[in-house]
């Protein structure tokens, strides 16, 4: 059963993602080189609680960080530590907060400083793959019509998506159905209609598709080593265009 959202539960949905989206922006602008992804999360739990919100993720199946954290070859889940980023590295920062019951869930991949054109080119089709996929979003497509346009664009381009891990729907858990590959899978893929909520979230390596999960029992990291990003957003299945409800938002006064 695919939960579809009333309008109630709509507006809830974009208010927490209009949450997880101020939060990324605050995160991703404060990393610079020479801080620790540690103090990256500390940053990241003071944004989160002055939103009057929590941390989805934080204690989830005991993950231990308040957002994901994932440098260069790791691709998702990587967990704050006293690693200090230095110029040149990508980083990957998921949000996922809960905010009055509701969920929103966002990632992206920046650079820290700067970075090498080849990671640089692989954080722009990413990017872009997110948006091609989110413009399939839309009533009477498949959820496979999101898959193959994100696959798709990023095979033209050399890249490769992972397998192992998919984006969802979301709502008042985390990880609602459908599933959302990243690639065709060949499986029955089920119809969008409007009031759906999808977090869409390509996970795009510079080399081969195979990832691993270290010993730490989060972080997944690419087998040949080569860098990863990642780009998400949760969206809302309309009537017409599909809304992107972890758009950053700039608030107005009244
Ligand atoms: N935010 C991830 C997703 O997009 C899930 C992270 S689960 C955690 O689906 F436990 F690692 F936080
Ligand atoms: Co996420
Ligand atoms: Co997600």
């Amino acid at each position: 059963m695919i939960p579809v959202k009333n309008q109630r539960e709509q507006e809830a949905m974009r208010a927490a993602g209009a949450v997880a989206a101020a939060v990324l922006s605050e995160v991703t602008a404060f990393i610079r080189p020479g801080v620790t992804t540690a103090e990256v999360d500390r940053f990241a739990a003071e944004c989160i609680r002055r939103q009057g919100a929590r941390s989805a993720f934080l204690g989830y199946k005991k993950y231990p960080c308040h957002v994901c954290i994932s440098v260069n070859e790791e691709v998702v889940h990587g967990l704050a530590g006293s690693r200090r980023l230095g110029f040149g590295d990508i980083v990957s920062v998921d949000v996922g907060v809960v905010y009055r019951g509701f969920i929103g869930d966002t990632a992206r991949t920046v650079p820290v400083g700067g970075c090498s054109p080849l990671a640089q080119k692989l954080i722009d089709v990413t990017e872009q793959a997110l948006y091609i996929g989110i413009s399939r979003a839309r009533a009477g497509y498949r959820v496979v019509d999101i898959s193959r346009s994100i696959q798709e664009f990023v095979e033209s381009h050399g890249f490769s998506v992972v397998r192992e891990f998919v984006g969802h729907g979301v709502g008042r858990s985390m990880h609602e159905e459908p599933q959302v590959p990243n690639y065709v899978d060949g499986k029955k893929s089920p119809r969008l209609v409007p009031g759906m909520t999808l977090a869409i979230e390509p996970m795009v390596n510079a080399g081969r598709p195979q990832v691993r999960v270290l010993e730490d029992g989060w972080t997944v990291v690419t087998e040949d080593g080569l860098p990863s990003a990642h780009f998400e957003h949760t969206v809302l299945v309309t009537e017409g265009e599909p809304e992107i409800l972890t758009c950053c938002r700039t608030m107005v006064a009244a």
